[in-house]
């Protein structure tokens, strides 16, 4: 009787088992002090979500409702603003490619992208900058830069979304 209590009491753990379980939970913890310290000391964070829209009804949405031209405004001196939606296969306002002007805003300003979709998931993601962020229909992706270098920056979809994916990009300008 005693025997067989102590054979059940003893829960037997591979060492080696255990050594990659507690590896696991520091990993978990490291990680986690990561993103805290990445969130808190460099400011570096998710793109948040910024709102909810109907992809159906974007025409009468105040700001995505503007006409192209009118959807890059400067709120105050060195302030931007853009909001720009995503179709197949093209950023309105910003696609050159498919004749709409690229966004232009002159150098040291700081520019607050709201973009979102009328059709399915595509991505935003600006090249040569740590910029990139989802775009999903119904919601709005929210994201402010500022941008010191002076050049032109190519913004490109990064999700597979049919048949002219590679060629869906746009351009912003930041002017000397
Ligand atoms: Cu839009 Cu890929």
């Amino acid at each position: 009787m005693q025997a067989e209590q102590r054979k059940q009491s003893k829960f037997h753990v591979d060492e080696v088992e255990r050594n990659f379980v507690l590896l696991s939970i520091v990993l978990l913890i490291v990680f986690a002090i990561s993103v805290a310290v990445g969130n808190l000391a460099y400011n570096i964070g998710l793109p948040e979500p910024a709102g909810r829209v109907d992809p159906t009804k974007l025409d009468e949405h105040l700001q995505f409702g503007k006409p192209v031209e009118e959807r890059v405004r400067e709120l105050a001196p060195g302030k931007y603003e853009a909001y720009i939606i995503a179709s197949k296969w093209k950023f309105s306002p910003g696609s050159t490619n498919f004749g709409q002007k690229a966004i232009t805003i002159p150098k040291g300003s700081t520019i607050t992208f709201y973009v979102t979709s009328e059709d399915l998931q595509h991505g935003f993601k600006l090249l040569g900058t740590n910029i990139s962020f989802m775009v999903l229909p119904g919601q709005v992706s929210k994201l402010t830069a500022t941008f010191d270098d002076p050049g032109t920056y190519q913004f490109i979809c990064y999700e597979y979304c049919g048949q002219l994916h590679h060629n869906m990009y746009g351009e912003l300008i930041v002017e000397e």
